[in-house]
């Protein structure tokens, strides 16, 4: 792509220019963007630039060790992997069921975190960030309307006046396909380039409600199944999200010869070309019914699989 292979020399000179001979950190998520971003800083400054990969326990099942993985064996890029579960839930829980103070919550503790890494790196000058274009508006505003904050989202422009990093963005012009031919330019694996979004506040905002270890261990295995379902059905790459979210209601089943009172595991799936709007997935009954069954054999803890038909507006892709 002629276009993009412009863009990218372009984009890298622009590092070059703003960071000189700085120091760079990374905070990789596991997604997409943060992966292209690093990458590209990467190909502009080399060693300069350290990537930094917080797990706050929040990932889905197996993501972290993929990550890891990728980065340090496929790029040979420096990866300081960061765990810091513990951290994490233990602030979580004193946020209760308030979604904005969850995410809240974990933009300060992420910005702890890199501050505390680049510190022992001997300092760091910047920050790098895979913030894209729809991030930009969607914090400002949404759809075009007025100015209302929907969610604290992506960190954009709410970091803390007393982190002294500067932010190096990229992708700050892009839009997700866009990101995703500039990944494959820069020759990252197809099966990456092609995952699904997925957000920095990672299962906390697909767990409403308070936030414990527990659920998310339900969560995770619900989410696995789901997207295993996906897979196999040749679905993948015909949906731009899917993910379950695990709801703080219990209701009443019947397992054999038991009365079960679990958890409700609702499933989203949207299609999307930026992810400022979405429609949900018109999924035919039989591939929701062999799903919803495998989920509650096999996850302790569900009892009953509903399947969201909100489409964005009036619905937001996540739930929190
Ligand atoms: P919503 O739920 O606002 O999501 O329709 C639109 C897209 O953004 C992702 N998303 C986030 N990404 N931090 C992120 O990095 C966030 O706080 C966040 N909230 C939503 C969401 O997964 C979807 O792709």
């Amino acid at each position: 792509d002629w276009s993009m292979s412009a863009y990218r020399a372009e984009m890298q000179k622009k590092i070059r220019e703003q960071v000189g001979n700085g120091r760079v950190i990374c905070g990789l998520s596991g997604g997409v963007d943060s992966a292209v971003a690093a990458v590209l800083i990467h190909e502009a400054i080399g060693d300069q630039l350290t990537c930094v990969f917080v797990d706050h326990g929040l990932m889905r099942m197996n993501e972290a060790e993929e990550v890891v993985r990728l980065f340090r064996d496929h790029y040979n890029i420096p990866l300081v992997h960061v765990e810091a579960e513990e951290l994490f839930l233990s602030e979580l829980a004193k946020c209760g069921a308030d979604p904005e103070a969850k995410r809240k919550t974990i933009g300060r503790l992420f910005i702890d975190v890199f501050d505390a890494e680049a510190a022992k790196l001997g300092g760091a000058d910047f920050l790098a960030q895979g913030t894209l274009y729809p991030d930009v508006i969607e914090s400002v505003s949404f759809s075009g309307g007025p100015s209302v904050t929907i969610k604290s989202h992506h960190n954009v422009g709410g970091l803390p006046e007393r982190m002294k990093m500067k932010l190096v963005e990229p992708l700050r012009e892009l839009f997700k396909d866009e990101v995703r031919v500039l990944g494959r330019e820069l020759g990252l694996p197809e099966a990456f380039v092609g995952r699904h979004p997925f957000p920095g506040p990672g299962l906390a905002i697909r767990c409403p409600g308070e936030i414990t270890k527990e659920k998310l261990d339900i969560l995770r295995k619900a989410d696995a199944i789901y997207l295993d379902e996906i897979r196999k059905a040749g679905l993948y790459d015909v949906i731009w999200q899917a993910f379950a979210v695990l709801l703080p209601v219990r209701t009443v089943g019947v397992m054999g010869d038991y009365r079960t009172y679990d958890h409700v595991c609702a499933l989203r799936a949207v299609t999307s070309v930026d992810g400022m709007t979405a429609d949900f997935y018109p999924y035919d009954m039989a591939f929701l019914g062999r799903t919803a069954t495998r989920i509650i054999n096999e996850v302790k803890g569900i009892n009953r699989v509903v399947y969201d038909i909100t489409s964005k507006p009036p619905g937001t892709i996540e739930w929190e």
